[in-house]
């Protein structure tokens, strides 16, 4: 295809504005598939994706596209809607020349749509505002087109969608051809085509989605990964249609995948450049950077000796998944298991649920951190991502942990709740400013360890649902933490220690120790918890001793529901640890979080 024929977009959005429907709706109209063959939101492949309704993983979709007679080839580049996927997101966009920027027209703009757009920005696409929803009955698109204004767009310039109903797509379409500028690139220049996505397949090994910037690719050529020097023979070209179609080459401005019997995704990073190892590019396209766990959580088998299934499965995800990281860890108190590193706490959540769905494994995971830089009095700077592994206080000079910029758009009914909020979670205020008469921006710096967990269900109730949020890494700043220990029956369980702002830990220690008290199930014997700082006991509670007779409801002789409370109580077994002599269940390792 001639350069000039070709476009490259993508479609950003708030969550729920409608991106995966007009995105169907585009693959449908343009006939890449018939009526009958769209499941809804082809683009989400994975069931779970599916299930949770969040585009996770990168695709990449050709449309032949005829406009007054002209034949165009438009490459719809899906991005993850999630922040845990930002850079993955920033590769999708800078692999595109333009972005439809799709608005609810009953919600208006939304924290997310400020956030893509100036992703966007920032990558010079040119962007088009996508006014979707025209169909619902409180749609306004002359309010959104003032918000629009107020964000520096034109707003006179949207396109009024219903992707639901079908409205509008044509207009869109042709907005894509028009607006957005074909491809630049040097046709006769050596290979360097951006990665911005890969996927591990079992037959044919990585598929690793590009954008060819300068030259072109073929079946045969050998390349070669510049971040890392690998070289592989590429035994297949193809692109999505949205089914996989072979092809021979994909020329400059093309998308498409190729596959080179590459073992593992770990060899091809989102982001990296590849060339040809014959006639390799000087310079690597620029804004490379390698995946970077943010959450680290300890993954431990119930069962001890699934020890190396566990391991087994994490390799097998790994394959898949560059951003997971993992490395052996033992706990006093739960044995053998990982420490494994996650972009986000959805990324942890997608795997810990494949790991025990796909491959039946029953886990113990410890409530997720965030990783500290500490400076030892010894002149040592080190990073922990176990706060068990926290050093004492004496050998400590200073603790720093990461921080994000939060933007939260909120009614101005809600400034002070949010402020309030944003208070208690140690936030710092950046800003605020006004996207129309009625609804505010905050801008606050935020510790991630605060906003983990629980910060956008709280936003969400005390703005009854209708702030947004998002927020962006900014970097490490000092912080007064310490380390909380908890001990049952006189030993400290590792597991449990977490690392909280000096301020909060009298009264995170206490809460702890109440909400163990309830979840840890009686013993033979009395079990004293306390929680602790520096072996300093804070706080202390008992669990009194009594046998639990599961037996004692059923006076009566029915011998089969007598074995089906036996079984029950040993399938309530199955997810507890035995720490020292006490029985501790999983819930109690995640309460850790839950407590305020
Ligand atoms: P995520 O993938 O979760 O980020 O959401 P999304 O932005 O892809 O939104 P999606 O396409 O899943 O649409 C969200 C909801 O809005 C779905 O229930 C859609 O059926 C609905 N929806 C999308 N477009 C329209 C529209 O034009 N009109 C109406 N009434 N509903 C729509």
């Amino acid at each position: 295809m001639k350069q000039s024929d070709i476009r490259n977009f993508s479609i950003i959005a708030h969550i729920d504005h409608g991106k995966s429907t007009l995105a169907d709706r585009l693959i449908e109209t343009t006939g890449a598939l018939t009526k009958r063959e769209m499941a809804p939101q082809v683009l989400d492949s994975m069931d779970l994706e599916r299930e949770r309704g969040i585009t996770i993983k990168a695709q990449a979709v050709r449309l032949d596209y005829q406009s007054q007679g002209h034949l165009y080839e438009l490459n719809l580049i899906d991005t993850p809607g999630h922040v845990d996927f930002t850079y993955e997101v920033s590769r999708a966009l800078q692999a595109c020349e333009g972005a439809l920027l799709v608005i609810d027209a009953a919600q208006g703009v939304e924290a997310q749509t400020l956030a893509n757009l100036y992703l966007a920005l920032e990558h010079d696409l040119t962007v088009i505002p996508v006014i979707n929803k025209i169909d619902l009955p409180n749609a306004d698109p002359d309010r959104v087109r003032e918000e629009l204004i107020e964000i520096g767009l034109d707003g006179t310039e949207a396109i009024l969608v219903s992707a639901k109903q079908g409205i509008g797509i044509a207009e869109a379409l042709d907005a894509i051809v028009e607006r957005i500028a074909p491809p630049r690139g040097d046709s006769q220049g050596p290979l360097r085509a951006l990665i911005f996505d890969s996927r591990f397949d079992s037959y044919k090994g990585v598929l690793v989605y590009i954008r060819v910037v300068d030259g072109a690719l073929k079946v045969g050529d050998r390349v070669r990964f510049m971040a890392n020097g690998a070289e592989f023979d590429v035994t297949e070209i193809g692109v999505f249609r949205p089914h996989p179609v072979a092809v021979s080459e994909l020329q400059t401005g093309e998308v498409g995948f190729f596959a080179a019997a590459i073992k593992t995704v770990q060899d091809t990073r989102v982001g990296d450049t590849v060339t040809l190892a014959a006639n390799p590019a000087k310079e690597s396209l620029p804004g490379y950077r390698p995946a970077q766990p943010m959450v680290f959580s300890g993954l431990y088998p119930v069962d001890t000796n699934e020890y190396g299934r566990l391991r087994e499965a994490l390799e097998k995800l790994q394959l898949n998944d560059a951003a997971l990281t993992f490395e052996p860890e033992t706990s006093a108190a739960l044995g053998f298991g990982f420490r494994a590193g996650f972009l986000g706490l959805l990324h942890l959540d997608v795997i810990q649920e494949r790991l025990e769905r796909e491959y039946n494994i029953s886990l113990i995971t410890t409530a997720p951190n965030v990783v500290y830089q500490v400076q030892l009095v010894n002149g040592e700077q080190i990073r922990v991502d176990n706060p068990a592994l926290m050093p004492v206080a004496g050998d400590i000079v200073e603790i720093q942990e990461p921080v994000v910029t939060a933007s939260i758009i909120t009614p101005s009914d809600y400034i002070g709740a949010v402020m309030e909020l944003a208070q208690e979670r140690r936030g710092v205020y950046k800003d605020l400013s006004y996207i129309d008469s009625q609804r505010a921006m905050l801008t606050y710096q935020l510790p991630l360890a605060e906003i983990m967990y629980d910060f956008f269900d709280q936003l969400k109730s005390r703005t009854r649902g209708y702030a947004s949020f998002d927020y962006q890494w900014s970097g490490y700043v000092p912080a007064d933490l310490v380390r909380l220990d908890i001990l049952i029956n006189g030993e400290v369980v590792d597991a449990f220690s977490i690392i909280v702002h000096r301020d909060k830990a009298y009264h995170r220690g206490r809460a702890l120790v109440e909400k163990l008290r309830d979840l840890i199930p009686r013993q033979l014997f009395e079990v004293p918890l306390q929680a602790s700082i520096g072996g300093r006991v804070i706080a202390r509670e008992t669990v009194r001793a009594m046998r639990k007779d599961v037996l004692a409801k059923c006076y009566g002789g029915d011998i089969s529901r007598k074995r089906k409370l036996l079984e029950k109580q040993k399938e309530g077994k199955k997810r507890m640890k035995s720490v020292g002599s006490v029985d501790i269940p999983q819930e109690a390792f995640m309460a850790i979080l839950r407590v305020e």
